[in-house]
């Protein structure tokens, strides 16, 4: 059950008590069939009463979900300008003195937004008042936020139940070598060190062939075999792509946010200059207030701002299914505080596979792409290994739980076995995305039938966690195949 209340008025161009009887007309013998056009029996408005007053036609009306009570009055407003039309009297508007909307609701909801003047929750029903303008009634504002509270009580709901996770596969017991922390044995062997930044590391020579020789794995095992060609990815990230990919509906907490000056004269910039130079201190507010608001922000999924190559574009049948990766740079996720080793960072290294074709192409590549994987991780590392069905990536990462509708379309997490947290740890995915991106970056097929689109995540970090955390540090433990394909590690760089 949901109700809508509006207490508003249409202001006119003129007095209206000359034209109370046209008025006094319209509501006695047209409304009720422009109000009832399209809804059920019953439904739609519960209650409404007019009145006039000076240049105002007040109208109160409480509605349930068929007729929401703010389209009552735009529905209302053509037919009125007609009506006053034929005595010249223009609308000038509408406005709002009182609105509401009450919903059922067995859970508290808590929402912020400018437009809500109070809230509350009892006795089992939600409801909130709103201050809203024409434009806002225009622009949807009370539906998306009916959307938004069913979102908000759905996840609230969902709040305590665990997160999706079922399990698709298990490989057999490996061998494995190792007990400790790869982290830690790599900070001893002077392998890694912190980066000057927050979760970030500078990987040597040694980690750094390892790195390499996963890419190699990737490009000979999976990406030459299956067609899939090189292209390099923006790595700065503006909020028009985020609004397209979803990740404005949520990904706030974990952005590293870009910002540009507001002017690049360097007289500018002289005090900013000066302060450094003589105090030494980088003047952080001074320089709050001569930068930009964010433009967006750094990497963060890798694959939604591939899609602006895509935007708009009609894609020609021979060229698909398209199949490219980008290994080009680094993301950027602002982690949760504490100390994590390298299998949780706030930058990262990734190869960012995608594929888009129709749905047929796309799930039987996501099928290829698992044969592949399954084949590198049993036969060349030698992994324990899992694959588990989770929340899509794309839906987590807009705030979402659950899965998609679709049964094809999703996430397939892998994870390995950590025997030093005798625990599992995600180190890359493949998804089917379904038509999420072609949609939301409007691209379409020659056909045109729908598209869909995959993609999947080789963190290299997250492979390296999960070899060396098995296999440990001594190469003799390594799978032969593997130490073929690494060859000798280089030496480091020694400190004295
Ligand atoms: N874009 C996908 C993700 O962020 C795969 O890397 O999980
Ligand atoms: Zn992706």
């Amino acid at each position: 059950m949901i109700e809508f209340y509006a207490d508003g008025f249409f202001k006119a161009s003129k007095e209206l008590t000359e034209v109370q009887d046209a008025v006094e007309e319209f509501f006695s013998v047209g409304v009720s069939e422009i109000l009832s056009r399209g809804i059920p029996d019953g439904r739609g408005v519960k209650e409404m009463t007019y009145s006039v007053e000076g240049d105002k036609l007040n109208i109160k009306v409480r509605t349930d979900n068929y007729l929401r009570a703010h389209d009552v009055f735009l529905r209302l407003r053509k037919h009125l300008s007609k009506v006053l039309g034929r005595h010249r009297i223009g609308i000038r508007g509408i406005e709002f003195n009182e609105y509401w909307i009450k919903t059922e609701s067995n859970v508290p909801i808590s929402i912020k937004l400018p437009f809500i003047v109070k809230s509350e929750w009892k006795d089992g029903y939600f409801m909130v008042w709103l201050t809203l303008t024409e434009q806002d009634v225009e622009k949807k504002i009370p539906d998306r936020i009916v959307r938004l509270i069913d979102e908000k009580k759905k996840a609230e709901e969902y709040g305590g139940k665990a997160e999706n996770w079922e399990l698709i596969w298990q490989s057999g017991k490996k061998k494995i070598h190792f007990n400790k922390d790869p982290t830690q044995e790599l900070l001893k062997m002077r392998w890694i060190k912190h980066g000057a930044s927050r979760g970030q590391w500078i990987y040597g020579p040694q980690i750094t062939k390892i790195f390499r020789a996963f890419e190699t794995i990737v490009i000979n095992e999976i990406l030459e075999p299956l067609g899939y060609v090189e292209m390099v990815f923006p790595k700065l990230v503006p909020w028009d792509v985020w609004k397209r990919s979803g990740h404005a509906k949520g990904v706030y907490p974990e952005i590293y946010y870009v910002c540009t000056p507001k002017s690049r004269d360097p007289h500018f910039w002289e005090d900013v200059i000066d302060y450094y130079k003589v105090t030494l201190d980088v003047p952080v507010d001074l320089i709050k207030e001569k930068i930009e608001p964010p433009i967006g922000g750094m990497c963060y999924a890798q694959c939604p701002p591939f899609w602006v190559f895509l935007q708009g574009e009609t894609i020609a049948d021979s060229s698909l299914p398209i199949r490219v990766f980008d290994r080009s740079g680094t993301s950027h996720r602002y982690e949760s505080g504490g100390i994590h080793g390298i299998e949780r960072v706030d930058e990262f290294h990734r190869i960012e596979i995608v594929w888009i074709g129709y749905p047929e192409q796309v799930v039987e590549e996501a099928n290829k792409l698992h044969e592949r994987y399954h084949h590198i991780f049993e036969d060349i590392l030698e992994l324990e290994w899992r694959k588990a069905w989770v929340t899509p990536w794309f839906m987590a990462q807009e705030g979402l739980a659950g899965l998609s509708e679709d049964i094809r379309v999703g996430t397939t997490d892998y994870e390995a076995y950590l025997p030093y947290k005798n625990g599992w740890l995600e180190f890359q995915n493949v998804s089917v995305n379904g038509d999420k991106y072609p949609k939301g970056f409007s691209v379409k097929s020659q056909s045109g039938d729908m598209l869909w689109s995959g993609c999947s995540g080789v963190g290299l970090e997250r492979w390296a966690s999960a070899f060396l955390a098995q296999k440990g540090f001594n190469p003799e433990n390594w799978p032969e195949r593997f130490v073929e394909i690494v060859g000798n590690l280089p030496e480091g760089i020694k400190f004295l």
